[in-house]
């Protein structure tokens, strides 16, 4: 059955706002349309200046993530018949908001980029794949499933605090390739992460881990980087 749902939307147009404000907008939904569908059709139908990032549509690219109701989520999977007739939608914390529900995500990617988010492997290149066994996958395979959307980086209070810890999205893809058997450079990444930017800035708060629209276990996978870095067993 349709709903009429009530939705808030926090806005910020640096050309022409001195702060930020809010706008209003009443509409028809069905339970089953996601918050992505309702900002479209604020944007098609009520206000077309109205600016979110946006691309698959189904929880691939990670583009859409924002404050839904006080919490971290991607537009595009939280459905309206969960959130209830009153919608409020903010910009993710902790990053400089550019235009709207836009923020700019250079720092996050920044902190990506310093983990050194790729395989190392020096050895000769192999005539065929380099194996590995299904026990060896298991122990990174929840990590592989991060899209980068920033939902956990953006709903952690240490982060919030200083935009200079490098994060759980980062510690997560740095985890990715520490316990790949088939990776040279845990040492370098644990180096990295040991630092005051590191792991150590993370207070188990897991907000992290609630925020994963794809179910990573954050916190678990930044205690397996802490305890690496405690026993040097990786
Ligand atoms: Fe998004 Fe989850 Fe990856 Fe964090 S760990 S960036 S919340 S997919
Ligand atoms: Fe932050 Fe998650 Fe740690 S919310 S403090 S990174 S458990
Ligand atoms: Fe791609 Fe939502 S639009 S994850």
């Amino acid at each position: 059955m349709t709903m009429r749902v009530h939705v808030k939307v926090r806005r910020f147009d640096p050309d022409t706002d001195q702060s930020p404000w809010w706008s209003e907008h009443d509409l028809d939904a069905e339970p089953s349309d996601r918050v992505l569908d309702v900002l479209n059709k604020i944007k098609w139908e009520q206000d077309g200046k109205l600016a979110y990032r946006r691309s698959c549509a189904h929880g691939i690219c990670g583009s859409d993530a924002m404050r839904i109701n006080g919490m971290n989520y991607l537009a595009c999977k939280v459905l309206v018949k969960d959130l209830g007739s009153n919608i409020t939608v903010e910009p993710l914390l902790g990053l400089p908001v550019i235009k709207d529900l836009i923020v700019d995500m250079e720092l996050f990617f920044e902190h990506y980029r310093s983990i050194m988010p790729y395989l190392v492997n020096n050895d000769p290149v192999p005539t065929k794949e380099r194996l590995q066994s299904p026990e060896e996958h298991e122990r990174y395979d929840d990590t592989t499933k991060c899209i980068l959307c920033a939902a956990c980086t953006t709903s952690c209070p240490s982060f919030w605090a200083t935009g200079d810890y490098l994060g759980p999205s980062a510690i997560v893809q740095a985890h990715r390739f520490i316990f790949d058997s088939r990776d040279q450079a845990a040492a370098d990444r644990l180096d990295i992460l040991n630092q005051s930017s590191g792991v150590w800035r993370c207070r188990t708060i897991y907000n992290c881990t609630s925020a994963c629209p794809k179910e990573i276990k954050v916190t678990k996978a930044i205690g397996e980087v802490k305890k690496a870095l405690l026993f040097n067993r990786f």
